[in-house]
């Protein structure tokens, strides 16, 4: 089952956000790559973090609810050991072509917080992911942890009020979970889950220059779910005023460059 809607574009993301995928050095030493790995990547996007442990691994397939990032990942990486397929992950556990209990290894950089948001869905696409490995298999992650981008979630929200848009309305609207590490650690162990590790990283990150995108553009597309709700026609405005209100605090003062507080998570749990 797929999503109704694709709030994402491989071109905007290469150009707003090349420096997710970047970032995943810490993620990559718990993966571990090894040559007869099995290897599922869970919210894949157009495969640049995949790409960095490909060559590594005995195979690859990449998931992701995005047409558009499936079909960049594609052209770009598919091949005699890496697939990619669009698959809706919030319903995992209905493709039993993927959840069979053989993979060795279940890896997901960036994504989880989005695939996570329905609560209705939050633990069976957890168990499915457990379902997906061979005893012994590892999940590997990374994700928005507790109080990650703040600011922003902070000026949506204020934006949204300000256009007559009802608080409750404005928290439903909101496309991310982001957990804290005693949450995750005792839900993958009522899951059957044993965790080896659960850490959080504040980790302030450099948003690209306004050439390419800078805030504004990093607020258009991770934040397109937030600013559906309102009008078109208010959009435009609304983004500048999120950018306008985050100003000073996103801003260092010794180069103008401007940075989010991402708050990462991550973890390593197996499948015993
Ligand atoms: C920030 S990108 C991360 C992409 C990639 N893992 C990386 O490190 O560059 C988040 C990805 O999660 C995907 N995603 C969001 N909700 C999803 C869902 N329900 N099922 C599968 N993928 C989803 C999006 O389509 C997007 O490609």
């Amino acid at each position: 089952m797929s999503q109704s809607k694709d709030h994402w574009s491989s071109e905007a993301y290469s150009t707003s956000a090349a420096f997710v995928p970047k970032l995943a050095q810490t993620l990559l030493q718990y993966l571990d790559p090894q040559p007869t790995d099995t290897v599922l990547d869970v919210g894949c996007g157009d495969a640049k973090f995949t790409e960095a442990f490909l060559p590594a691994v005995g195979s690859v397939l990449g998931i992701d609810a995005s047409p558009s990032m499936i079909e960049s990942a594609t052209k770009d990486y598919a091949g005699p050991n890496a697939a990619f397929r669009v698959v809706d992950c919030c319903y995992l556990e209905q493709d039993t072509s993927i959840v069979n209990g053989t993979w060795d290894k279940v890896v997901s950089n960036a994504a989880l917080h989005w695939v996570l948001r329905n609560e209705s869905t939050r633990i069976s696409t957890l168990r499915a992911i457990f379902n997906c490995l061979k005893p012994g298999g590892m999940f590997v992650f990374e994700m928005g942890g507790h109080g990650n981008v703040g600011e922003v979630i902070t000026a949506l929200t204020y934006s949204l009020l300000q256009q007559g848009v009802s608080i409750e309305k404005a928290r439903e609207t909101s496309p991310w979970f982001f957990p804290s590490v005693d949450w995750m650690t005792s839900t993958l162990e009522s899951i059957g889950f044993t965790v080896e590790n659960m850490e959080t990283e504040y980790r302030p990150t450099k948003l690209t220059s306004d050439k390419n995108g800078g805030l504004a553009g990093w607020v258009r597309l991770m934040g397109a779910q937030f600013l559906e709700v309102l009008p078109e026609g208010k959009r435009g405005a609304t983004v500048q005023q999120i950018c306008d209100v985050l100003q000073t605090i996103v801003t260092r003062q010794e180069d103008g460059s401007q940075w989010l507080g991402y708050v990462r998570l991550r973890g390593v749990a197996r499948r015993t």
